[in-house]
């Protein structure tokens, strides 16, 4: 069955338009009535609901995957996503927690959602379906039609990758060095200070506009991240935000909307910074959404949709076409007790360009960033340091890795100085080293870290000499 009503939309409220948007207001309304589509809805009807799914009877000529559907009910007009379509009936994933459809309810389809992004939404935060969420007044839509053309360049039409800019976070500009367009991941287990790391590296002055994605966060976090740590950055920055008690759906579409911010913003030919916190929690949503619509679960229970939806999302990320500007990509991974070779881990590893990890033990020890330079790679690194520096961080490293590899023998006593020299210039200087790459987010952002590491060294060794 299929009903045909009259499309009944309330008119879009702005703030205070110029006289330019009133005009493409006017015009949208216009073509909205002389189009014969958009004056029919096509609807259908309730025929089963689960707590995280509806079907629906009557829609499956005019669905289309991804498309949003608008349910009337007894709590008043719900919208969901199609998320399965089959001969009898489509699949939609709810919008709103509360799954309450009731059986008979009208469902009627509204088209893809459009993301329509507008310059005036930096400094602000929004939902995953662009709805407004500090409190301030509704956002201008953009130009849909423009944002609808919005797409991946293709692998030839991009940019190189090669211009180094520096996140002031000291230990990854020394040891991890990254370039605009890259895609960087920061994996760790649970607590050990992703989302602390990234709100730093979101802070980087190089970016004419940010995207923050906040997604299956717990709501707390969302203002600690956003207040405390981005703070003075937030008049450039878009945060698109689902929290961990906001619909598997809303957290599945939150990284797309930022991603098409974020691509908006490039096109215009800005250098964005897409930070997204987290790609797993992103993963989860993918996963709790397929096996509703029954997908077989592939691997540690994640259908093979999830892994086809990752890549399909970073690539979006990087150089834009020649005349445009790049999305940089930073990404936190959860490795699920801490074990590296998670599925999710390991499928996010081989699209990103590099990846940073945080080492619990390191944490423990009240190192901040805990990150570990010796399991950490980027792989622009090269391009990023000068022979001098990288020649320094080799040297660096490989005092660390000594330092490290004896350090059980350390504690049962069995080291002797005088024995190896590099040994005993490692067991000196390491400390050193380590207590000058510590930073918090109060903090200022280090403008030229090796030097300042350098400083550090050369200060506290002269304070031992003088002793
Ligand atoms: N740079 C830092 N300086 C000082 N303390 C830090 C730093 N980074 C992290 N911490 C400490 O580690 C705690 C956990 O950090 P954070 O919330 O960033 O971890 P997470 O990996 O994002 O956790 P989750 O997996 O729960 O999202 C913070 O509350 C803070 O106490
Ligand atoms: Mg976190």
């Amino acid at each position: 069955m299929s009903l045909d009503l009259p499309s009944i939309r309330a008119p879009e409220r702005q703030l205070q338009p110029a006289p330019e948007d009133r005009l493409a207001a006017l015009e949208r309304v216009w073509r909205r009535f002389v189009d014969t589509e958009a004056l029919l809805k096509r609807g259908g009807r309730v025929a089963e609901v689960t707590p995280t799914h509806y079907k629906v009877r009557g829609l499956s000529d005019f669905a289309r995957l991804g498309d949003i559907v608008e349910q009337r009910g007894q709590a008043g007009t719900r919208r969901g996503e199609i998320v399965k379509i089959s001969r009898e009936e489509i699949v939609v994933a709810p919008f709103e927690r509360s799954a309450d459809a009731g059986i008979g309810d009208a469902v009627f389809r509204r088209g893809p959602l459009a993301v329509a992004p507008h310059a005036s939404w930096r400094g602000r935060t929004i939902d995953a379906l662009t709805r407004a969420i500090d409190g301030g007044p509704p956002l201008i839509r953009g130009d849909d039609a423009s944002s609808a053309a919005l797409t991946t360049p293709g692998a030839m039409a991009r940019q190189r990758v090669g211009t180094a800019f520096m996140t002031g976070v000291k230990v990854i500009d020394i040891f991890t060095p990254l370039c605009f367009g890259q895609r960087l991941g920061v994996f760790a287990g649970s607590g050990v200070g992703k989302s602390t790391l990234l709100a730093m590296l979101a802070g980087a002055d190089a970016f004419d506009t940010v995207v923050v994605a906040l997604i299956g966060e717990r709501g707390r976090e969302v203002r600690e991240f956003l207040e405390d740590t981005i703070g003075d950055s937030m008049a450039k920055t878009v945060a698109v935000v689902a929290t961990s008690d906001e619909s598997a759906m809303m957290r599945r579409r939150a990284p797309d909307t930022a991603m098409r911010v974020a691509e908006h913003f490039r096109d215009q030919g800005q250098r964005v910074l897409l930070v997204l916190d987290s790609i797993t929690r992103f993963a989860h949503a993918l996963r709790e959404v397929a096996t509703g619509t029954g997908e077989p679960p592939v691997a540690r229970g994640y259908p093979a949709s999830v892994f086809t939806e990752l890549p399909k999302l970073l690539e979006r990320a990087g150089p834009g076409a020649e005349g445009k500007g790049s999305i940089t990509a930073i990404i936190s991974v959860l490795v699920d007790g801490d074990d590296h070779n998670d599925p999710v881990a390991d499928s996010v590893r081989g699209i990103l360009d590099g990846h940073v990890v945080l080492d619990r033990a390191i944490a423990e020890q009240g190192r901040y960033p805990p990150v570990n330079p010796l399991s950490s790679i980027s792989r622009l690194a090269g391009k990023a340091w000068s022979a001098e520096q990288r020649a320094l961080v080799t040297r660096l490293k490989s005092m660390i890795s000594r330092f490290e590899d004896t350090r059980d023998i350390r504690l049962l006593g069995a080291y002797q100085g005088g024995v190896d020299a590099e040994l005993d210039i490692a067991v000196r200087q390491v400390p050193l080293i380590y207590e000058a790459l510590a930073q918090s987010p109060k903090d200022r952002p280090s403008a030229d870290p090796f030097s300042d590491l350098a400083r550090h060294l050369k200060s506290k060794m002269n304070a031992d000499a003088g002793d």
